[in-house]
């Protein structure tokens, strides 16, 4: 049976810098906290679907460091399955630097480290894995040429693939072609439409037209806004529960997580990201990304 979920992505380290504002060339900014926290989108999304309940498999890279240890044993004690992540020796982990701001807005850069050391033999190893699983999540945070190979792979191996297709970068048509859905934000969407997206309603034209471009669902999300999904070509607007965001790290990850648990449940892309929305909802009202995602019955009792 297709029971399972794997992320092929990114472990990173996350340094979360809570502050009123960005520093000024040249200055050194006092910030208001720090927070360390287990991160990257590929952890992040895997952690998110284990919580909710789905046997969750991650495969990618961590340094041999301190960092790395601590990434395992978190998505490790998260619920994930950590069999197929690997220990890089003379490669620091991934990292990544967060400034929170008090608005919700957040600003980040990422060290690549040992994210860049996943291998095609680390994709052809997981085979007999991929053929078990119904859904492959894949992000861009591992290099490009292995993501498109697991994208083939998992293809051929009869998965559904969504693909988070963030940080944005180029990436050539016919492997955003071979996914079965596609999600973006604002500002990753605008990349790929080469195209601003200032409203809703520019989204859902945005959408429109990545669902035709690549013949994929595509989901864009939109902050505290909420979501467009086009999903079968019919798109739809799902708007954010309002809550008393605490900090913003990981919410789309929760997002994607939630919406692979839901599509395992059987539910359509439309009803997955109304699930999916109410799991980002949790999410940001607590610091960090894994540690402030939430488990099935909270998303229920929130419902
Ligand atoms: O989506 C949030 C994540 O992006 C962070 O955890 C950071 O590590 C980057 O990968």
């Amino acid at each position: 049976m297709r029971d399972k979920i794997v992320v092929i992505g990114s472990l990173n380290y996350d340094i979360i810098l809570k502050s009123s504002r960005l520093p000024e060339c040249g200055e050194t900014m006092p910030v208001d906290n720090a927070a360390f926290s287990a991160g990257g989108k590929g952890a992040n999304q895997a952690v998110q679907a284990a919580k909710l309940g789905v046997p969750t498999y991650m495969v990618g890279c961590v340094g041999e460091d301190a960092q790395g240890a601590y990434l395992v044993q978190t998505a490790k004690a998260y619920g994930v399955n950590t069999d197929h992540i690997r220990t890089i020796p003379g490669v620091p982990s991934g990292m990544g630097v967060i400034s929170a701001l008090e608005d919700g807005s957040v600003f980040a850069s990422i060290v690549r480290g040992a994210n860049y050391a996943v291998t095609r033999e680390n994709i052809d190893a997981v085979e007999p894995l991929l053929q078990q699983a119904a859904i492959v999540i894949l992000q861009m945070e591992i290099p490009m040429e292995i993501n498109t190979y697991a994208i083939q792979k998992a293809k051929a191996c009869g998965c559904k693939v969504l693909l988070n297709a963030a940080p944005a970068m180029e990436i050539p048509n016919r492997y955003l072609q071979m996914c079965d859905i596609i999600v973006v934000n604002e500002v990753e969407a605008a990349f790929y439409l080469n195209t601003e997206l200032g409203t809703v309603d520019q989204a859902r034209e945005g959408a429109a037209r990545m669902a035709r471009d690549y013949s994929a669902d595509i989901i864009v999300t939109l902050g505290k806004e909420g979501a467009v999904v086009s999903d079968q070509g019919s798109v739809t607007f799902i708007p954010a529960r309002e809550v008393e965001a605490i900090e913003t790290t990981g919410a789309g990850d929760s997002f994607i997580g939630g919406v692979g648990y839901a599509l395992m449940q059987n539910m359509t892309l439309t009803e997955a990201c109304q699930f999916a929305a109410d799991c980002s909802a949790i999410t940001v009202c607590r610091l960090g990304a894994q540690d402030s995602m939430p488990a099935l019955k909270e998303v229920q009792n929130s419902i």
